[in-house]
Parts: C-alpha cells; sequence; structure tokens
C-alpha cells in the first residue's frame, strides 16, 4: 500500500501548475518562444530571427497590425525571478487575449464610442505585453496608460510601445497597494486576469483610487476553482455595482477553435473553469441626491441674539436626502 509520503510523490501536478512550470522555466533560460496554446487574433510571425526567437508576432486586430514580444535580447537574473509577481512574464494569458478581442470586436459599433472614445483609459496588470490596452489605443486613438507592477513587464511593454509608434499610450509601474494620487483619475479602467490570488485582491481599493466616479470597469476572468466569486464577494455591494456575463463575446470564437482542434485530432487540456475568461462589468453606485431647504424660520427682533444667530445658521443648512440607486440604468446601455 502507498504511504502517504508516496501517494503524494506519486500525484501529479494539476495541469495549471504544469503549465506554469513550462512558462517559468521557460522565462528563466531566456527561451521566450514556448507554447501560447490559443491565439484569438491571427498574424503572420516576425520575420527578424531574434524578434521571432522571443515569440514575435503581428496580431491582426481588424486592420490594426501590431507588433508584440517577449524580452527580446533581454534575459532575466535571479533578482528579476524572485522579486514582483511574474505571472504577467510567463505567458500572454488569454483573458487579455479576450479583452482585446472585445475591445476590436465592437471597434465600429456606436457602443465602442460611448464606451471607450475620448476617455483616458488605464490598463491594471497589463503583463508583458499590455494587448487589450494597446488595442484600445489604436482604435481610440486617445490617452491609454498601461501599468503593471512588474519592472520587466512594463519594459517590455514601453519597447512594443515605442516598436508600434503609438503616440498616445504610456506604460508605467503601478502597484496596485500604492496607487499614485499624481495622476488624473480614468473614464476607463481594464484589467485581465488579475484576481486569482487573494493577494491581488487589493486591486479593487486601487480601482476605486483612480476611477472617476461615473467610470467604467471591464475585467476578464476565468472562474479559476471559484476565485473569481471569491473577489465579487469581496466588493462592498454598497458602494459598487457589477455585472458577470458568462457568455461574452469570445465564447463562440473559443468554442470554434476547439471543435477545429478536435476535428483535426489536436489533443487539448483547455479547461473552461481554468481558462475560459468572463466579463466582469464594474461601476459605483451613484445615488440621486435631492436637496431640500430645511424649515425656513426667520429671527425674530424679540429673539435673545444667540438664539436668532441660531436659527439663521438653521436656515442655510440643507438636507441631502439620498434617493434610490440609478446604477442598473447606467449599467445596462454597455451590456451590448
Ligand atoms: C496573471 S497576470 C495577468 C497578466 C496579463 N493581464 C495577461 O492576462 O496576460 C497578473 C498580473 O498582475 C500583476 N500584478 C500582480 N500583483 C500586482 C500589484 N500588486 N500591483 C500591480 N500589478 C500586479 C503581475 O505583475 C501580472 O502581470
Amino acid at each position: 500500500m502507498p504511504t502517504d509520503s508516496n501517494a503524494s510523490q506519486n500525484k501529479k501536478p494539476s495541469q495549471g501548475k504544469r503549465l506554469w512550470n513550462k512558462a517559468f522555466k521557460a522565462i528563466k533560460s531566456g527561451e521566450t518562444t514556448f507554447e501560447e496554446p490559443l491565439h484569438l487574433f491571427s498574424g503572420e510571425e516576425h520575420a527578424d530571427p531574434v524578434i521571432h526567437k522571443s515569440g514575435g508576432r503581428y496580431v491582426d486586430c481588424g486592420g490594426q497590425r501590431l507588433l508584440i514580444f517577449n524580452f527580446v535580447g533581454r534575459q532575466f537574473c535571479s533578482e528579476d525571478l524572485s522579486s514582483v509577481d511574474n505571472t504577467g512574464n510567463a505567458r500572454l494569458w488569454l483573458s487579455e487575449e479576450c479583452l482585446a478581442y472585445y475591445i476590436v470586436k465592437q471597434a465600429t459599433s456606436q457602443a465602442f464610442y460611448t464606451k471607450f472614445v475620448n476617455k483616458r483609459i488605464l490598463e491594471l496588470g497589463s503583463g508583458k505585453t499590455g494587448l487589450a490596452g494597446l488595442c484600445a489605443a489604436s482604435y481610440t486613438g486617445t490617452s491609454v496608460h498601461i501599468t503593471d507592477g512588474n519592472a520587466k513587464a512594463v519594459e517590455n511593454v514601453q519597447r512594443i510601445i515605442a516598436e508600434n509608434g503609438l503616440k498616445n499610450v504610456q506604460s508605467y509601474l503601478l502597484d496596485w497597494s500604492k496607487p499614485p494620487n499624481t495622476v488624473s483619475k480614468f473614464d476607463v479602467i481594464i484589467a485581465s486576469d488579475c484576481v486569482y490570488f487573494e493577494r491581488y485582491h487589493c486591486i479593487i481599493d486601487c480601482i476605486d483610487q483612480m476611477l472617476t466616479d461615473m467610470g467604467t470597469v471591464y475585467m476578464a476572468a476565468p472562474y479559476r476553482k471559484g476565485s473569481l466569486e471569491k473577489f465579487l464577494l469581496k466588493i462592498d455591494r454598497k458602494n459598487w455595482e457589477y455585472v458577470l456575463i458568462e457568455n461574452p463575446v469570445w465564447n463562440a470564437t473559443i468554442q470554434a477553435m476547439q471543435t477545429e482542434a478536435r476535428e483535426n485530432g489536436v489533443m487539448s487540456d483547455f479547461d473552461d473553469d481554468l481558462h475560459l475568461p468572463k466579463l466582469v462589468i464594474l461601476r459605483r453606485v451613484i445615488r440621486q441626491c435631492t436637496l431640500q431647504i430645511e424649515e425656513c424660520l426667520k429671527p425674530t427682533n424679540r429673539m435673545p441674539k444667540r438664539e436668532s444667530t441660531r436659527v439663521k445658521q438653521r436656515t442655510q443648512r440643507v438636507l441631502i436626502r439620498p434617493q434610490k440607486a440609478i446604477v442598473d440604468k447606467r449599467i445596462s446601455p454597455l451590456l451590448c
């Protein structure tokens, strides 16, 4: 009979762990051509062998052609690997591609103008490409800030921005636990695969600080072992309202790709719970207020002086009565 320790030795690592080990080994060795299993965007590989070796490829997102790559000519030292979270350097996660896809698919619609055009856009936890932020930038032409807490990821995004000549985008370090108060607030915040670990949940405080009152947040993340629900349960429903879209625009495309792979006899280790992102749209609860002048008492000459002053003050006091939250009316037009 196997002992407990034998049993744990024989236990196969989970699928997520295997993927993570593979990606981590790849960035450690500087070999960044490791397979990123599913691509929502087609595009030719880069002709330059150095860029090609670093996973460089073009992303054809509906006419816009963006070049993305991984750490061309850069090596990771042990400090890089042990410091800030490296999950965004390990690979371009499907959630990021899905959020980019969401933006691109809407780019010609009226809804797109309402949601993204002329808005200040912030991407949090962009990872090494910030693909969703790049797509937003190339379609809106408005100011987009792509940020991450990991210096290597930011460095790579900065090089991608320069390579694509995108003038309206900037990338810098932004740690969710220390959001800057020197940057103006944003109308739109996007984030993908940024709620998996409990230590990531401080992202909601960062959003609170960086989002304008009427702003909107778009997040993509898979359920992944209940982690998305755990995050949503943490959100204070008095101040935030959200909708969880289980069947977002990218679902059909991913399903078609899986069917095609199966028909071609390609074994897929795609697991909906671990990999298939959902879309969360989040906004502040805004309460309509009515102003009411409190009873207007007029001071009279017969009142003692002290009383007359008190009455004057009361005359000027206003009552602000919060009314029914109107957030539902604000979120529903965004669901298309
Ligand atoms: C799973 S990765 C997702 C990366 C990218 N959005 C994607 O989907 O490919 C999570 C990202 O969050 C970033 N991150 C984690 N904790 C952070 C923090 N406290 N502040 C800022 N970024 C953080 C990591 O550096 C990483 O790039």
